[in-house]
């Protein structure tokens, strides 16, 4: 006898098939215990945050709401809240939004603990969840210098001891150094930092709408250097939204040879970049959709939920993919179908889970049934998530929700 069977399973390619897992593996047959029909469901592995700012979540309004809207304002507000921080408090808010993510579907997170400034409570809390909520989601935390390293005494030294406290990546900021000779600094130091402890990158690169920010290309000429190529993240890169033709292409061969993956965090840079111009408004999204016909690798990211930044959000990376592809103009079929694979397989390669991701004999049985056929569908519909299986488990259920119209129900699909 094995664990369960899923009948009738709807994978990406269109074929219908069983999922068997027993012992919280996928394994090849048997006769189960217990049998669910999903009925042509689609199902996917995972979905997978690439990036999340656990540490300020859910602190919207305290001490204040960013009334502007602008990144610097956010930066302000968090900046008058994180020394009263306790790492009782971190870890609480995180958990809850762990618990939203993995409800909805997302079994992976790399999340962002901010590293600036004398309070550990955020790295601590992080590395908290990251261990005591392993079972539930796989998270990796990143040493997020959100005032960089170079400003204020002290804090490169809080960098390199975050690492010692045992985050999985290192992170940076160059654009917020004061200079940006001081910014090229910082990006050498992450690349020497993380070589020297072993650890993955993952900066915060370029976000800002100043065509003239353009640490991207020194990542991926560290990344060449450093021979890290698949180990190295950035993250934002708004500024590619502003770059003119010439130099995007050049920048974007650049990334394809170093392997450099990009995260595109929709929520906050939707409302952030751009704000400022008068019109015609800049969009400020990293190139995904060119990036992705050159073959670098994309995926995405909440980012920002009911934090000093973004006072919306509710953890769900479908709703992402929905808001990134209106901005970055990816509406043919299957470039519907690659933004559902920019949220959840393209994920996996970014944090680097390939051994332990994927709908195979022998993986971890983690999946997601979509109360929806196809991706075109899942992010039409931003579908519900009817069953999120982890590690064989079915750990989350959810009713979809019944409209009626005059007492005839209403569907909301053409047939
Ligand atoms: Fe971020």
């Amino acid at each position: 006898m094995i664990d369960l069977t899923l009948t009738n399973a709807r994978l990406m390619d269109g074929s219908v098939v069983e999922l068997h897992v027993d012992g919280g593996r996928f394994v090849s047959g048997g006769e189960p215990r217990r049998t669910i029909d999903v009925e042509g469901r689609l199902v996917t592995p995972p979905l997978v945050d690439c990036h999340l700012h656990l540490d300020a979540s859910l602190t919207v309004g305290r001490p204040r709401f960013n009334e502007s809207g602008t990144l610097i304002e956010g930066i302000h507000v968090w900046g008058e809240l994180k020394p009263s921080l306790t790492e009782q408090d971190v870890f609480d808010r995180a958990a809850e939004i762990v618990r939203w993510s993995a409800a909805q579907g997302t079994l992976f997170i790399r999340a962002h603990a901010d590293v600036s400034g004398e309070n550990e409570a955020m790295v601590r809390g992080l590395l908290r969840v990251r261990d005591e909520l392993a079972e539930l989601c796989t998270i990796q935390v990143t040493a997020f210098p959100q005032d960089g390293i170079y400003a204020r005494e002290g804090d490169e030294e809080r960098l390199e001891n975050a690492i010692r406290l045992g985050v999985d990546c290192v992170g940076g900021i160059p654009h917020y150094e004061p200079t940006s000779e001081l910014g090229l600094k910082e990006v050498h130091r992450v690349f020497e930092l993380a070589k020297q402890h072993h650890r993955r990158i993952d900066v915060h690169c370029d976000e800002t709408d100043d065509p003239a920010s353009r640490f991207l290309e020194v990542m991926a000429d560290d990344t060449v250097k450093h021979g890290l190529a698949g180990r190295v993240t950035a993250s934002h890169c708004t500024a590619m939204g502003s770059y003119e033709p010439y130099y995007s292409s050049k920048l974007r061969g650049f990334l394809k040879r170093a392997g450099i993956n990009v995260v595109v965090n929709p929520y906050a840079n939707s409302l952030i970049q751009g704000r400022l111009d008068p019109y015609p408004k800049r969009r400020g999204f990293a190139q995904l959709k060119e990036l992705l016909a050159e073959g670098v690798n994309v995926s995405l990211g909440n980012d920002v939920i009911m934090d000093p930044w973004y006072s919306l959000g509710k953890a769900d990376l479908v709703d992402a993919a929905h808001l990134a592809l209106h901005f970055t103009y990816m509406s043919g079929r299957e470039e519907i179908a690659e933004m559902l694979r920019c949220a959840t397989e393209r994920g996996a390669r970014t944090l680097a889970l390939e051994d332990e991701y994927g709908i195979e004999e022998g993986k971890p049985a983690d999946c997601v049934v979509f109360d929806a056929p196809d991706a075109l569908e899942v992010i039409r519909l931003r579908a519900t998530r009817r069953w999120v299986i982890r590690r064989g488990r079915v750990i989350a259920e959810t009713t979809p929700a019944e409209t009626r119209l005059d007492g005839r129900r209403v569907t909301f699909t053409s047939n």
